[in-house]
């Protein structure tokens, strides 16, 4: 895939009102992209604070199951605006932080926002997932934050994933996972119209049971997996109430976050966190 490839209608219209400087979207979406971790569901009306610290707790989530400490040399892969990136600058210290992504509007915005701290290296590489611009076993820890649905092959982005992890190192992502049943079901999520749609190319069809023989066809090692489904549902009454507001015209928005939502609500769709460890022997 390259840059002229790039179809992501609702990152268009994001940087669209963040550069009208929209203070909702800026609070809600200026940092992190993702549906965040609820740890409580919310009682009445949700804020865009509340989001905030949603989306900024679901990166935490990711992070941790990777097992990051200080003095580590982290790559985020499809890394939207930097918020894990600024996230762990703010956390840690001696890092060296790449954040990663195909679309270059995104890391100039994430660029101009996030400054390292002191002791802290960060920067930005623009670069398809499937092909990673970096030497081999060049990173402690490889983080994909809600993205590997919307790339052309998930063996491709793990080997690459593989080949670029220390040995030992950790890889910690979260996606949406479809039931075995429910993943032929889902087939039509990947194909067109749906690729064509507010959420570009997203492929949700990808089962619990394929990403572990992935990981283990590959030698990593699960560490973690956890389904957090039910800490994510309360995203989408915040999303539906800042799509009316934002009156976005555009029926695909409504229908697939609609799809996503139902299908998680009945438990067909379930959205895991995993940490897979490269041992040192593999
Ligand atoms: C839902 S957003 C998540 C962004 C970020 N991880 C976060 O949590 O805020 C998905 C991201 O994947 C990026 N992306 C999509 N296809 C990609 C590819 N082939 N290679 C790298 N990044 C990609 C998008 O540009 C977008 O930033």
């Amino acid at each position: 895939m390259t840059a002229k490839d790039i179809h992501l209608p609702y990152f268009d219209l994001l940087l669209a009102q963040l550069e009208q400087e929209n203070a909702k979207l800026e609070l809600a979406f200026g940092r992190h992209v993702h549906w965040g971790y609820w740890s409580e569901p919310p009682q009445g009306v949700v804020s865009p604070k509340d989001f905030a610290q949603a989306a900024e707790n679901l990166s935490k989530e990711i992070y941790f199951a990777a097992n990051t400490k200080n003095n580590q040399r982290i790559l985020d892969v499809g890394c939207g605006f930097g918020g894990t990136v600024a996230s762990l600058n703010e956390n840690f210290s001696g890092m060296e932080l790449i954040g990663l992504n195909i679309d270059i509007r995104q890391l100039l915005r994430a660029q101009e926002k996030i400054k390292a701290r002191p002791g802290n290296v960060i920067y930005f590489e623009a670069a398809d997932a499937c092909a990673l611009p970096f030497p081999d076993q060049s990173f402690d820890v490889v983080l994909a934050v809600e993205c590997i649905f919307h790339f052309a092959q998930r063996s491709q982005f793990f080997a690459e994933v593989w080949r670029v992890l220390k040995p030992g190192g950790r890889f910690a992502f979260s996606d949406f996972v479809s039931q075995d049943f429910f993943s032929p079901l889902m087939a039509f999520s990947s194909g067109w119209p749906f690729s064509r749609g507010f959420f570009g190319h997203c492929n949700l069809q990808y089962t619990l049971t394929q990403y572990r023989s992935l990981a283990q066809a590959m030698g990593f090692k699960e560490r973690m997996e956890k389904d957090i489904t039910e800490n994510t549902l309360p995203t989408y009454a915040f999303l539906r109430a800042l799509g009316k507001e934002l009156r976005i015209k555009d029926p695909s928005a409504k229908l697939e976050t609609w799809i996503a939502e139902w299908a998680s609500r009945l438990g067909l769709l379930r959205y895991r966190v995993f940490s897979f460890e490269k041992l040192k022997s593999g």
